[in-house]
């Protein structure tokens, strides 16, 4: 007995020190496994405890035991210790090196066109306003003078969303005929005329839906501008003077503009707005057309309880997209949807 007792002691302090001795994570589990294994020292020990006399066994077996959590106790926090050596990286901290630069986010360079186009509408005093992209054909079509059999009416053009009697979202919003994704910010001249008597000056910058399928310069989505300009004597000579002044803000002060005759059904007379700069003499061209636009027609103050004789106005419709694809020379407009950093990072 006395003998099995005289080795509980050293047989402890011989495992504590293999415990600290370790090197590394797998050296712990041999040392653990030469006392505490099946076949380890400790667990030899224990097994002779049935040997000892009766009387004998419960002091063996209390210090045997006692022995046995100091050494599990000391194996935990040695490999606690090992487990954090082993997390820490190999080459040492260098608490000198410079800080990591935390990389700071900018606007979209669609936004800040936009932006850029607000800022010079806003100089003339116009306000911003804004509409469903959800539209009904009324506002988008019909009450611009927009005939039934306009191609832009039909369905290979245009992103129907519901058809015939209003309907349950359709029915809220008072929506007259076919729901659909809104084709251009047209649509905004209605509701803005529809809510507010005359005079007006609006800009309505908005997302805008087309069937079309994506290429450099199409995409399903894009964006527009919208500019209406109603009151008393307003001539064509104030729509070209107001998109002079805007479009040499936007493309810089050598920029020029030319009218064209064209055709729209919501104004009369219409135009195709040309323009001209260093940029576009870049691109090997004389003129670049940018936007539609013209005096708002009679029939479309008459649809809105305008009286035609006393108001006048003009209009004008651009895409943003390719204000922003001229100014930045980019020549794919899927560019701006992709959300690539690389891209974005340079406007
Ligand atoms: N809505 C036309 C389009 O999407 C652009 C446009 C042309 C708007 C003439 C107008 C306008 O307000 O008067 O192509």
């Amino acid at each position: 007995m006395a003998a099995l007792l005289d080795e509980i002691e050293p047989l402890k302090q011989s495992a504590l020190g293999a415990l600290q001795s370790a090197a590394d994570l797998p050296a712990l589990e041999q040392a653990k496994g030469a006392f505490l294994g099946a076949e380890g020292q400790f667990t030899a020990l224990m097994k002779r405890l049935g040997t000892l006399a009766k009387e004998e066994r419960p002091a063996a077996g209390k210090a045997i035991n006692a022995a046995k959590v100091e050494i599990e106790a000391a194996l935990a926090a040695c490999r606690e210790a090992l487990e954090l050596r082993a997390s820490a990286p190999k080459v040492p901290t260098d608490f000198t090196a410079p800080g990591r630069r935390r990389s700071l986010g900018h606007l979209h360079p669609l936004t800040q066109v936009t932006d850029d186009i607000v800022r010079a509408f806003r100089r003339l005093g116009f306000a911003v306003a804004d509409g469903p992209e959800i539209e009904d054909e009324v506002h988008c079509f019909d009450a611009l003078n927009t005939p039934k059999d306009h191609p832009a009416r039909d369905a290979q053009d245009t992103f129907y969303v519901g058809r015939g009697e209003p309907a349950g979202a359709a029915a809220s919003t008072g929506a007259v005929g076919g729901t659909l994704l809104r084709t251009h910010t047209s649509s905004v001249q209605i509701r803005v005329m529809e809510k507010m008597p005359p005079p007006i000056r609006i800009i309505v910058p908005g997302r805008v839906y087309r069937r079309d399928n994506a290429d450099a310069t199409h995409n399903p989505t894009f964006h527009q501008v919208e500019g209406l300009y109603v009151d008393r004597g307003v001539t064509v000579g104030d729509l070209k003077g107001t998109v002079e002044f805007v479009f040499r803000e936007l493309m810089g002060s050598d920029t020029r503009i030319r009218f064209r005759p064209h055709y729209f059904s919501y104004t009369e007379p219409s135009f195709e707005i040309d323009f001209s700069n260093a940029l576009v003499k870049k691109l090997g061209k004389d003129w670049l057309e940018i936007a539609g636009c013209g005096m708002v027609h009679p029939q479309v103050f008459e649809n809105v309880g305008y009286d035609p004789e006393v108001w006048s106005g003009w209009a004008f419709g651009f895409g943003i997209e390719r204000i922003a694809m001229i100014r930045y020379g980019i020549n794919d407009i899927r560019l701006f949807y992709e959300n690539d950093v690389r891209f974005l990072r340079q406007f």
